[in-house]
């Protein structure tokens, strides 16, 4: 028999069909514990269903073709809670078993296809958007949709500067070569604690300075120094890239060393301070009480920016946090009126520290080995580093309608 060729969508295909809205189901292979641990998200709910492939797998002999297999179970174990007509995605965890579910329920007569790669593919994807692209300056917000993770480029003339880099630096070094630029720095806003930065590596293959506040090249468990060099980004460390200015704003709360950069005093990214929804938790360091007034401060000192300033934060929780365009930005003017977090900052200190402390999700154990990671203390093999990357970042302060999901 010749076998058929499975339709397949790319991440990049998955991500615009969450982007657009699309109607279809997804049907997550993956075992519960990796389901609950990690989901497919879209601006809106997307219906899912997970049935983990050995529960719907029930092979007759082991010569049998699993897609066979696959479409005898379905009848019985899954028929009620598939669409009958509609697409539906097949998802796994590198998208090799889901292959097979697909082909069992294409021979049923279902509208599906494969998830190619997987969630693997997923969480490695990498959209690129331009916040500004004028002749005096590109400024690209280069997002990874699956882990809510925003990482900057900004370029004048032929030089840019990185910031915020993930652990897949080709995005950023094929972006330069396609474009013309050299990059001229590598900066981190903080010392990451949901991913792998990949500051440290982009510096060393673009030959040039990683710069970190000295305070977030100390592990905040460990209490050890980084083990590498690396530039002194302090309040006030200025760049200057083609036409246009950068410079550092120390903003702690999140973490001590936080900084939030200007750019060209039009732009402010904004860290892990302050998102589009919600505000940095300053809980991570494991100091919540004493860090919670840091970030108040902090926070009145990015409203004293001009109202039209444009926050461009280093992740988002959902991705119906983007604007019209699909980025991830906002005038500070108009956050304002609506951030919950900024408007009870004129409720004064005692009401926004018991607002933070009131929302803090539980501490993801992975974040302790991946700032071990980030500062040079742990080493890991690729496997390694997906497998303490897993899932959507947990950097906000759980909002109202967050926090009552994760309780429930
Ligand atoms: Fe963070």
């Amino acid at each position: 028999m010749t076998a058929r060729k499975m339709p397949v969508w790319t991440p990049a295909e998955l991500h615009r069909h969450l982007d657009e809205g699309s109607r279809f189901t997804i049907l997550d292979v993956r075992n519960k514990d990796e389901f609950e641990a990690w989901k497919i998200e879209g601006k809106a709910p997307v219906p899912t269903v997970n049935m983990p492939y050995f529960d719907l797998l029930d092979l007759q002999d082991e010569n049998e073709e699993i897609a066979a297999a696959v479409a005898r179970a379905v009848p019985g174990r899954l028929q009620d809670k598939l669409p009958a007509s509609g697409q539906i995605l097949a998802v796994c965890a590198k998208g090799d078993t889901s292959t097979h579910v697909a082909e069992g329920l294409r021979r049923l007569g279902y509208l599906a296809a494969n998830l190619e790669g997987g969630m693997a593919a997923w969480g490695d994807h990498y959209e690129v958007r331009a916040v500004e692209e004028t002749p005096r300056l590109t400024l690209l917000q280069i997002s990874r949709p699956a882990r809510g993770c925003l990482s900057y480029m900004i370029a004048s003339g032929n030089e840019a500067i990185v910031v915020d880099a993930a652990r897949h630096v080709d995005t950023y070094t094929r972006l330069a070569k396609e474009r013309g630029w050299r990059i001229s720095a590598v900066l981190d806003t903080h010392l990451q604690a949901d991913h792998i930065s990949g500051g440290r590596a982009l510096a060393k293959l673009a030959g040039v300075d990683y710069w970190l506040h000295p305070y977030d090249s100390i592990h905040p468990d460990d209490l050890l120094p980084a083990t590498f060099p690396f530039r002194f980004l302090e309040d006030g460390t200025n760049f200057t890239v083609g036409e246009v200015g950068l410079r550092a704003q120390h903003l702690p709360g999140h973490t001590l060393g936080m900084i939030n950069p200007l750019v060209d005093g039009r732009y402010v990214l904004t860290g892990d301070t302050l998102f589009i929804e919600s505000v940095g938790r300053p809980d991570l360091g494991g100091r919540a009480e004493t860090w919670a007034p840091l970030l108040f401060r902090s926070l009145q000192t990015l409203l004293a920016l001009p109202e039209d300033t444009v926050v461009l934060p280093a992740h988002f929780s959902n991705m119906h946090e983007a604007d019209k365009t699909g980025g991830y930005r906002a005038p500070l003017g108009a956050l304002k009126k609506h951030h919950e977090g900024l408007r009870l900052l004129e409720h004064g200190l005692p009401a926004f520290v018991s607002y933070t402390l009131a929302r803090l999700q539980p501490h993801p154990k992975a974040y302790d080995d991946i700032r071990r990671v980030n500062t040079g203390l742990l080493e890991v093999d690729e496997a390694k580093a997906s497998e303490l990357e897993l899932g959507r970042n947990r950097c906000a302060l759980a909002q109202h309608a967050e926090a009552r999901r994760e309780a429930a």
